[in-house]
Parts: structure tokens; C-alpha cells; sequence
């Protein structure tokens, strides 16, 4: 027995105006398909088959070594997609499960609940219902005068009576094995012309099947995308949930409707998250830490006691009780060690800050390796690009690089070294000595005097 889930993402979508498929619209950084794929392993699934047909190979893509695929050449509508996965599941002897592709909100622990009623029941089919205070665009659930589920109208075919029904199809349904045959016998005769999966409920019902209706407590769940509008209120309960689950968990979120985290993202105990702060991706922050305001930060693992102001950090490792901005930029593969401080205006890309260092202001950090306790003055910028290709530079523990250095890689200042102000370093320099390259001052006495312009002034 079992379950395999069918998720239905063959439609174009056309109320979203879009060349990409709806389906693959991002909510909360990531495919809304993906949402229902997780939903439906949650639940129990052990197979899951997505449909796909309108721009199906990214469709393919996106679910890739998690789903297997069906293509539906033509949307001739719910039923007609369902039909496509007679051929990988006709074998398969368990129940199925069939999903909407867009409808992201989905919890798994609701199927899995809607999931045990059907098998309670024992019906041929369920539907999963919801009462929504405006129904509109979905399809209605006719019940008999005993309470049965009887039919499922959708909204373009609804009478003015049925319209006022708020009991909706939520597009979840369970179908004992064998539906396939059913599927079969219906036919487009509505106003959209296409091939209704509601339908069957009626057709089960009329063949002497049992089918049941369940209604879910949270309609929200069950809302549906359909166009742009609909996917920003999604994003925002998304987001909301997220924020949520952080808060629960002890982070403090000083505003969430402007806080903006992915799912996915773990965040310690104690951590405070100021506004305009976007955690993305794969992100990971340990407690007790201060980010934001204005922070953008993706894909990145940051320790405890962090503080990140105004900063974006792509990719990286920021290391306990590192300090991160005002206005600093940390571009993929760095590593900033603890209680290391990178400042304002300052760019590091794959380079290593080590232990207790310091780039406080108006460095550009390429491709270099900085051991601990270095200063690295205002201005110093690394020289990693000879227009070819990327030169590594290293700069050893307890180094002092002085003000406006330019170090031209590759190139090595020793530990303990020191940079004279506004050198152009383009040989190694030894450890504990002092590396100067600049031309030499000098001062003409009385020069100003002598100006031509300055003649007459005394
Ligand atoms: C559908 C239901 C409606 C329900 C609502 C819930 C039908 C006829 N109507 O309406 O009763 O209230 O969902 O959200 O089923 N799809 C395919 N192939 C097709 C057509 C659609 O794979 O040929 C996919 C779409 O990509 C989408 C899903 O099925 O992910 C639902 O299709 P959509 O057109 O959004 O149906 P609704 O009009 O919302
Ligand atoms: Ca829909």
C-alpha cells in the first residue's frame, strides 16, 4: 500500500503575465513547487510525480532527484494532467494524492491529517475542503441535503445560488487505487472546455463509490496563486510564519513586517534582528547576535556575538564576536575570523581575516590571506589582478600596514613587518622589518613666495 503524491504543475499560469511557469515563481526565495514537494514528502508521501508541461524542463529541473516527472503535452485541464500519470503509477498499489502546484502555503501535517481521515473513511475519493469568506475564483462544494458531498462546481459554471456557497475545493484530493478509469469518462462540457478533476467526485457518486469531503481548520493553507497579487500575499504569510518560528525560538525581530528571512535559515537564541535585514539561502547566525539594520546576508554561516550593520556578506564565514560595516561588502569565499573587524566602505572577496585583525576603512581584500592581529590601514588595497589572471597576497600575524598601501600580488609581508604609508609594495618583505616605497620628500624653502602667481601679494 502507501501513498504517492501527483503534483499538478502543468499550467502556464496566464493571469500571472509571465514567460516562466507559475509554478516556479519564487515565494520567500524559493519555487513555490517546492513548497508542495516538501508538503508532500511531509506527509508521507513515498513517490512523489509532478506533472509538468508548460516550460516543463525547467519544471524538470527544479524537482530534480526528488520527484519523478510526467509531461502533460497539452493543459487540456486537472483531469487530462492526471490522467498522464496512469503509466508510472498504474502498478503502484497505494492511495494518491493529488496537489495543486500553486498553492505554496500547504503544511504537511494538515495532509497528513486529511490523509488518515480518507483511509478512515475508506472512501474512493476525498476531497479536502476549506470555508474561505471569499470564495471567489475557486470551485464551490455542492453537498446533499444529508450533508454528503454530491459535486464540486467551479466558479465560471457556478449558478447564482452555488455562488454563495463558501465551502471550496481546496484542489487536495485522495483517490483509492484504480482512479484512473474514472478519469476517463469525463468530459469537457463546461465553460472553460477543459477536463475537470472536480468532476470525478460526481462521476464516483454517480457509479455507487463512496466519496467524502474533509474540511481543513485553517483555510489559509489552501490559498491559491494565480496571479501577482495573490503571490505577494503568500510571500508575506510566508515570511510572517518564518518570523515567527525565529521569535518562538528566542531571537528577537524588532520588526517583522520588514524583516525578511527565508525559510531555512536558523538563527541562535538572543540574536536581535534590527529592520531591513534580509537573511537568505542557506544562512545560519548563532545567538546573541546584532544584524541590521540593513543587512543583506545569503548563504553565509555567522557566529555568536556577531554584529553586522549596513553590510552585505555572500557566501562567507564570519567567526564569533566579529564585527561587520557600517557599509561593507564580504563577496563569496571569505572567512573572517574572531572578533575580527572589517569596516566601512570596505570589499573582501575569498580572502582569510584572521583572529583579532583589522581592516577598519576603505580597503579593497582580494584573494589574500591575513593571519591575526594585523592592522590593515585606511585605504590599502590589494593588488590582485594583473589583468590575466588573480595573484594571491599574504600578509603574516602581528603585520602593521600603513595608510593608502597598495600591495601588488603576489606578494608576502613577513609577521611582525611594517608597511610605510602610501607604499606601492611589489617585492616580498621580511618578518619584523619595515617596508617603505615611496618617493622621498622633499620641501623648497620660500617656494610659495617665489610663485609667479603670488607676486604683489605681500
Ligand atoms: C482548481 C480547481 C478548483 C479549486 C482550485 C483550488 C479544477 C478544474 N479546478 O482551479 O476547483 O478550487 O484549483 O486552488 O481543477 N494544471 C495542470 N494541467 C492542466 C491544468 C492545470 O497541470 O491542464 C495545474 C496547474 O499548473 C495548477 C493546478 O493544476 O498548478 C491548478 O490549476 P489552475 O488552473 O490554477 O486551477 P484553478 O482554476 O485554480
Ligand atoms: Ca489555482
Amino acid at each position: 500500500m502507501g501513498l504517492a503524491a501527483v503534483i499538478l504543475a502543468a499550467g502556464q499560469g496566464t493571469r500571472m503575465k509571465s514567460r516562466y511557469s507559475k509554478v516556479l515563481h519564487a515565494v520567500a526565495g524559493r519555487a513555490m513547487l517546492r513548497y508542495v514537494l516538501q508538503a508532500a514528502v511531509g506527509a508521507g508521501a513515498e513517490r512523489v510525480v509532478v506533472v509538468a508541461g508548460y516550460e516543463a524542463p525547467a519544471v524538470a529541473e527544479s524537482v530534480a532527484g526528488e520527484a519523478e516527472v510526467v509531461i502533460q503535452k497539452e493543459q487540456l485541464g486537472t483531469a487530462h494532467a492526471l490522467l498522464q500519470t496512469e503509466n508510472v503509477l498504474k502498478s503502484f498499489g497505494g492511495d494518491i494524492m493529488v496537489l495543486p502546484g500553486d498553492t505554496p502555503l500547504l503544511c504537511s501535517g494538515t495532509l497528513r491529517d486529511f490523509y488518515s481521515a480518507h483511509v478512515k473513511e475508506g472512501a474512493a475519493a476525498t476531497v479536502l475542503t476549506a470555508c474561505f469568506s471569499e470564495p471567489a475564483g475557486y470551485g464551490r462544494v455542492i453537498r446533499d441535503a444529508g450533508g454528503k458531498v454530491e459535486r464540486i462546481v467551479e466558479h465560471r459554471d457556478a449558478t447564482k445560488e452555488e455562488l454563495l456557497v463558501h465551502e471550496v475545493n481546496t484542489g487536495v484530493y485522495c483517490f483509492r487505487p484504480g482512479i484512473f478509469d474514472i478519469l476517463r469518462k469525463i468530459s469537457p462540457d463546461n465553460v472553460q472546455r477543459e477536463y475537470y478533476l472536480p468532476d470525478a467526485v460526481r462521476l464516483l457518486r454517480e457509479e455507487g463509490s463512496p466519496v467524502a469531503a474533509w474540511e481543513a481548520a485553517d483555510p489559509e493553507e489552501f490559498f491559491g496563486i494565480n496571479d501577482r497579487r495573490q503571490l505577494a500575499v503568500a510571500e508575506r504569510i510566508i515570511r510572517q510564519r518564518v518570523v515567527d518560528a525565529l521569535m518562538d525560538a528566542g531571537v528577537t525581530v524588532v520588526d517583522p513586517a520588514v524583516t525578511y528571512v527565508d525559510p531555512g535559515v536558523t538563527v541562535g537564541a538572543d540574536t536581535v534582528i534590527y529592520p531591513f535585514t534580509f537573511l537568505e539561502g542557506n544562512t545560519v547566525i548563532g545567538s546573541d547576535a546584532r544584524i541590521g539594520p540593513w543587512a543583506r546576508i545569503i548563504d553565509s554561516r555567522l557566529g555568536d556575538y556577531v554584529v553586522v550593520q549596513s553590510a552585505v556578506v555572500i557566501g562567507s564565514a564570519v567567526a564569533d564576536r566579529a564585527v561587520l560595516g557600517p557599509y561593507t561588502y564580504i563577496r563569496p569565499g571569505t572567512d573572517v575570523g574572531p572578533g575580527a573587524k572589517v569596516g566601512g566602505f570596505v570589499e573582501v572577496k575569498k580572502s582569510v581575516i584572521g583572529e583579532g585583525s583589522k581592516v577598519p576603512h576603505l580597503s579593497y581584500i582580494g584573494d589574500t590571506e591575513i593571519g591575526s592581529n594585523v592592522n590593515v590601514g585606511a585605504g590599502t588595497i590589494t593588488c590582485n589582478y594583473d589583468g590575466l589572471q588573480k595573484w594571491l597576497t599574504v600578509i603574516e600575524d602581528d603585520a602593521f600596514i600603513g595608510s593608502n598601501t597598495n600591495l601588488v600580488a603576489p606578494v608576502k609581508i613577513g609577521k611582525g613587518a611594517y608597511i610605510g604609508a602610501g607604499s606601492t609594495i611589489t617585492k616580498d618583505v621580511p618578518p619584523y622589518s619595515l617596508g617603505i616605497a615611496r618617493g622621498r620628500q622633499t620641501n623648497i624653502p620660500e617656494w610659495a613666495k617665489k610663485k609667479p602667481e603670488s607676486e604683489g601679494k605681500e
